[in-house]
């Protein structure tokens, strides 16, 4: 039948791919690249562990790193609505690029919506 667990619908293997595909695209987005580290290795990895339990699959993340506080973690990044919505476009873009379509992507994505307006920590400046 159909798989429960979106983890299992999508599969380690295409949600590296994902993430791979999302920060080639940040390492290169004007107003993402300054509030990331050059070495996204790292990054790229952590975020593997966390998409992973996201999506109901193994506690990587928290086995490796503790509760995920995420809002807390990104309190030393000033995250404005136009970096979240930067930050949605690379993953649309990567979406696209790995060939993820479907109501999971639907669902998938408009989870992500959510989190990411909850990341926002600044406004936009007026200048
Ligand atoms: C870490 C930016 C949204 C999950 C980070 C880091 C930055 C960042 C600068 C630190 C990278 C590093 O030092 O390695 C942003 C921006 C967002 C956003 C601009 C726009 C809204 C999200 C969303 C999620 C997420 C929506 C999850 C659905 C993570 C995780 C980490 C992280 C798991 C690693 C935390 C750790 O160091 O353990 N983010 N982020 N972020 N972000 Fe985001």
């Amino acid at each position: 039948g159909k798989p429960i667990i979106p983890y299992e619908e999508i599969g380690a293997e295409r949600l590296s791919l994902l993430i791979d595909a999302f920060y080639a695209r940040v390492a290169e987005h004007p107003k993402l690249k300054p509030i990331f580290p050059s070495d996204l290795s790292e990054t790229a990895r952590k975020q593997k562990q966390f998409m992973t339990q996201y999506l109901g699959g193994p506690n990587l993340y928290s086995e490796e790193h503790g509760h995920p506080r995420l809002k807390a973690r990104h309190h030393p990044f000033p995250i404005t609505p136009e970096r979240a919505q930067a930050w949605l476009e690379c993953m649309h873009d990567a979406m696209d690029e790995i060939g993820l379509e479907g109501k999971f992507r639907e669902v998938f994505f408009q989870r992500l919506v959510m989190t990411a307006h909850h990341m926002v920590n600044e406004q936009d400046s007026e200048e």
